[in-house]
């Protein structure tokens, strides 16, 4: 589903967010392994505050684990506690529990010693929209819940979910929306499917992601595609190569670059290259 965020809506998302908060003792931010800080809400600190954070990085199947590990540190020395899991398996699970233990350990002592009784750890999952807040929420709850459509903010009545011994989650995320104002942010978001159309154009989305495996992954891009294209040649010339290896001609044995455009775009964003994470710490500003 595709959403138009106007600034109304983020107004309203971010009040709506912020007033569920106040019910959870740990926020479940969930973010895209392959761009774990593009795929943030540009105000999500203002949004969560203090309140604990257990930052998680999903879709990790289809991310580059070293990238992954780096930015597992980084937000650790912000003071939050990373998982890496992939939701759509089922795999690291558990460590979400484990985190938000961690993460809630402190406010529950000072409860304890406040004399109250041991309770539940309360959590919500907030993230923009496709990040895997509803696969997450139903492999967690171990049963299908309704997708409550990418509505900005949080829709109502929620319902608590036992999520194993020490843990209830909302059943309902709060949906915030993506980082819109920078180009690049915007061609990493639809190349993994973040943002499907419109904000971005298709060609510059694909252009994005050939020289992406062009400068990290050449040896692989090239295996992938059975071609043999030096990389220092014009993009183009990967079009047609490409075009040509895949059969994708118009009439008169002309590449059909629309198709070829169609084909970069969804391999790189289901992982049938290879697995990458787009944002490069070591090449951005954090
Ligand atoms: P949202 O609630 O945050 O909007 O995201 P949602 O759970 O709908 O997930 C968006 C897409 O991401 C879905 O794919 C979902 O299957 C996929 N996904 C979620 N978690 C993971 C993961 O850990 N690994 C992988 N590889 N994919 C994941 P879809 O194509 O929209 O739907 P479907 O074809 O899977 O049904």
């Amino acid at each position: 589903m595709v959403i138009q965020w106007y600034p109304g809506h983020m107004a309203k998302a971010k009040r709506e967010v912020a007033e569920q908060l106040k019910k959870v003792d740990v926020v479940f931010e969930l973010v895209d392994a392959r761009i774990p800080y593009s795929s943030r809400n540009p105000m999500i600190d203002d949004v969560i505050q203090q309140k604990p954070r257990v930052v998680i990085l999903n879709k990790k199947d289809m991310a580059n684990l070293k990238e992954l590990e780096k930015w597992e540190s980084y937000f650790k020395e912000k003071g939050y506690y990373p998982v890496a899991i992939d939701a759509k398996h089922g795999k690291g699970l558990k460590l979400v529990e484990q985190a938000a233990i961690k993460a809630t350990q402190e406010k529950f002592e000072r409860e304890k010693k406040k004399g109250l009784k041991p309770r539940a750890i309360r959590a919500m999952i907030v993230g923009i929209p496709n990040v895997g807040k509803s696969t997450l929420i139903n492999k967690l709850a171990h049963k299908s819940i309704a997708k409550t459509g990418n509505t900005p903010g949080v829709t109502k009545q929620q319902q608590w979910i036992k999520v194993g011994n020490s843990l209830q989650l909302l059943d309902t995320p709060g949906i915030l929306w993506p980082k819109f104002e920078d180009q690049l942010v915007g061609k990493k978001l639809s190349i993994t499917g973040a943002i499907k159309d419109s904000i971005v154009h298709l060609d510059e989305v694909a252009i994005y992601g050939l020289e992406f495996l062009k400068t990290h992954h050449y040896e692989g891009l090239k295996n992938h595609y059975k071609i043999d294209v030096p990389i220092e040649a014009e993009n183009i010339e990967w079009f047609d190569a490409i075009g040509r290896r895949r059969g994708l001609l118009r009439s008169g044995n002309e590449v059909d670059y629309e198709a070829v455009i169609e084909l970069i775009i969804h391999e790189i964003r289901n992982a049938k290259i290879g697995t990458y994470t787009f944002d490069v710490i070591k090449e951005m500003e954090v």
